[in-house]
Order: structure tokens, then C-alpha cells, then sequence
């Protein structure tokens, strides 16, 4: 199957599937436990219907938004997801270079397989990096200096990783630490997948590397798991966005409690996620608690959702309930697996004509003005 054959992310989905070793897609694909979040995010999505409105002018539509400070051409971005070298030699690199052509932002994890300048230098487009709340403050200060060197227009703190989600999935595989045998024996089944990433070369976290020891990708992860700290509160959170003193979004608020609590530390938007589903099992889907949020919260804050998003309908859906933009993980996880950068493209391309389309069906011409009574509960 050929990008030009997907025509949906979940196409891209099975094309994924059948380029990468089992375990590999397991990783990407897999959520918490029992994975009942992971299925209500895009399941919550479904029990919110589109009212079609005709007999309106929609020859010119505008996908335009703004963020952050910032233009986006449309409003949909990519979302933080470490290690995306595991999917294509290029990782980070195609991803950032497919959200700068889609005239969008690129979200930099702190578990990347790129540095922050290599992402900085292949991108044109707007960057964020995605932090946590290391033990070690110096190394989040560092990672600061080193955004602000390369031009980052903003910082994203993710709250809900300090926590390690159950992911059975990958505890079977023994992915990412110590593969078991038969997780080896599946990745040989991928000659074309392992060539490509023996002839790239050894895995590694640069962003973590000088902090580890300039160790392997192992002993990164394993530096990274050692540093996350559950004892951080909304004043460390405060302290961090008087360093950084740009843009800042607080990822992972699922409540309007901690929204407004986002607001009184400082922080320029709240994305309303639960990590794809991959950490906590059993918490509603990020679409199910927007319209609480963002009814709480008005003006005073910018609301970003992702979770589940695997339609440009979703997207239109989100933008109806409050949200400003939305992200995306999987979905350019999937086009990056199925052909790299094109790939990615691929993922992005099919999401706007999506959501161009359902814009077309219901009346509306411009994101910014979706009007709530566009969507009706079943
Ligand atoms: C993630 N996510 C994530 N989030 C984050 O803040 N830092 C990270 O390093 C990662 N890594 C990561 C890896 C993989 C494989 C996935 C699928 C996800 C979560 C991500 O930013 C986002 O919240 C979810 O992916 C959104 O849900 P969908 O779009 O995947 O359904």
C-alpha cells in the first residue's frame, strides 16, 4: 500500500502495522492496563454528533488560528512523543519538517532522538519543546538556555508523567529496556525496518546524553526514569514560567480545578489531555471533561485537547466544545512509520481536508468561530 492508498490515519494506522516489528507498533499503538481510556478518547469523540447546515456561503473557509502568540495555518499540532527515531531513521527531523510545511507547530520531547538544535536547524516552523519536573532543576534550566539559543517559541510542561503508566503491552515485549527473545525474534521478521536502523546507527537521547554519562539510549531512559519527581507542586510550576518567560502551556489538566490553578501560576494555555491514554486507566477522555473546562476558564486562558483525535470531524468537534487547537500523537506517529516525512504530510493532509470538509457540511468558515450548537450529544 502506497501513502497515496491511505486514505484515512487509520489506513496509515495499518500500514504502520505492517512496516514495524510487533513490539515496536505495540509501543506506539499500546495504552495503560486495561486500555479502557485509550478507547474512550476516541470512542467519546463518536457520542457527539455534527449538525449539518446548508444553504450557507462556504466557498472560502479558513483553517487559520493563533496560539501561543503565534499564526498556525491550521489548528492542529504535533504533540510531544519521545524516541520517534524507533518509527524512521529521520524521527523528530521528518516530523518537524512536516509540521513547518503544514505551517504549524512541532512539540520537541525531552525523550527525543534528536537534539534541540538538530530540530531547530531542520525546521523552519514553530517549536516547542516539551519539559518535565526533573530532580535536578539545573537540567531543566539548561534545556531552557539551550530553546532560547535556538529560537523555541514556546515551553510545554507535561504534569502527568512523573507517574510511569502500566503499559502491558510493552511489559510483554520488555520494550523499550531489555528485549525479551521472542521480542527479537519479531524484529527480525522486519528486515526492512531493522536495516534502515542499523545503518542510521546506535539509538540515543542527546538531550539527556551529557547528563547521563554520554551513555546509550538505555542509560538515558533509565536517567530520565530516575529524575522524575513526584514531589513537584504548582510552585515549582510557577517558578519555571518566570525562567522561561515566553509562551508556556501546562499538558495534561484534566480538571477545571487545576485549569484555574494554571491560570494563577502564569501559564499561557492548559492542553486538556491524558497522555493518549497511556498513563493513568480508567480517567475520562480528554473531550469529555473540554466543555466543563473551557466554560470555567473563558478568556483567561488558551485550552488545547488532545487524545483520540483520528478525524478532521474530531477536530471540529473539539474546536465546537472550547478547545482553541488540538494535538495529535499517534496519527503522525503512524504516517511516520508508514513513509517517514511524506508519511507525516500524509497524516496532516488527510486531517485538514477532514476537517475542511465537515466545516463545509455544517456552515462554518473560519476555526476561530465554530459555534457550540455545531455538535449535539446522541
Ligand atoms: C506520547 N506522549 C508523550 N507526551 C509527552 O508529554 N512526552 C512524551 O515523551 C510522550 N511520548 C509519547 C510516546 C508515544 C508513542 C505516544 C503515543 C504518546 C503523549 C502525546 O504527547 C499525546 O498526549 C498523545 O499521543 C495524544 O493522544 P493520541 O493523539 O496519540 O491519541
Amino acid at each position: 500500500m502506497t501513502l497515496d492508498q491511505c486514505h484515512s490515519i487509520l489506513d496509515l494506522r495499518a500500514q504502520a502495522r505492517r512496516r514495524l516489528p510487533g513490539p515496536v507498533f505495540n509501543y506506539l499503538d499500546g495504552g495503560a492496563e486495561t486500555e479502557f481510556t485509550l478507547r474512550r478518547n476516541t470512542a467519546a469523540f463518536e457520542d457527539r454528533q455534527l449538525i449539518p447546515r446548508y444553504l450557507v456561503d462556504v466557498s472560502s473557509v479558513s483553517t487559520t488560528t493563533r496560539i501561543l502568540g503565534r499564526n498556525i495555518d491550521l489548528p492542529i499540532f504535533c504533540a510531544p512523543t519521545g524516541a520517534s527515531c524507533i518509527y524512521h531513521p529521520d524521527g523528530e527531523l521528518a516530523v518537524a519538517r512536516a509540521a513547518a510545511q503544514a505551517g504549524t507547530y512541532y512539540s520537541l520531547s525531552v525523550a527525543g532522538t534528536h537534539s534541540i538544535e538538530a530540530v531547530a536547524a531542520a525546521s523552519a516552523g514553530p517549536l516547542m519543546l516539551q519539559a518535565l519536573l526533573f530532580k535536578d532543576r539545573g537540567l531543566t534550566r539548561e534545556l531552557i538556555e539551550k530553546c532560547k539559543a535556538s529560537r523555541y517559541q514556546a515551553l510545554c510542561l507535561t504534569v502527568d508523567a512523573a507517574i510511569r503508566g502500566k503499559r502491558e503491552r510493552e511489559l510483554r515485549s520488555g520494550i523499550p529496556a531489555r528485549p525479551t527473545l521472542v521480542t527479537r525474534a519479531r524484529i527480525l521478521l522486519r528486515p526492512r525496518w531493522w536495516m534502515a536502523q542499523m545503518l542510521r546507527g546506535p539509538l540515543r537521547m542527546p538531550n539527556l546524553a551529557a547528563r547521563s554519562g554520554h551513555g546509550g539510549f538505555l542509560a538515558s531512559a533509565q536517567y530520565l526514569e530516575r529524575q522524575l519527581d513526584v514531589s513537584a507542586t504548582w510552585e515549582d510550576v510557577r517558578k519555571l514560567i518566570q525562567i522561561w518567560g515566553g509562551p508556556f502551556i501546562l499538558k495534561g489538566i484534566m480538571c477545571a480545578d487545576d485549569a484555574r490553578k494554571a491560570i494563577a501560576v502564569g501559564a499561557t494555555a492548559i492542553l486538556v489531555s491524558n497522555h493518549g491514554g497511556r498513563q493513568i486507566d480508567g480517567a475520562p477522555a480528554p473531550i469529555e471533561v473540554l466543555p466543563q473546562i473551557a466554560q470555567d476558564v473563558g478568556d483567561r486562558i488558551e485550552v488545547l485537547l488532545d487524545g483520540g483525535i483520528r478525524r478532521g470531524s474530531h477536530v471540529l468537534k473539539a474546536l465546537a466544545l472550547g478547545a482553541k487547537a488540538c494535538a495529535i500523537g499517534r496519527p503522525y506517529l503512524y504516517g511516520l512509520s508508514a513513509g517517514g516525512e511524506a508519511g507525516v504530510q500524509r497524516a496532516l493532509d488527510l486531517l485538514k481536508a477532514e476537517l475542511v470538509a465537515a466545516m463545509r457540511f455544517c456552515g462554518c468558515t473560519d476555526v476561530r468561530r465554530v459555534a457550540e450548537s455545531v455538535v449535539r450529544p446522541l
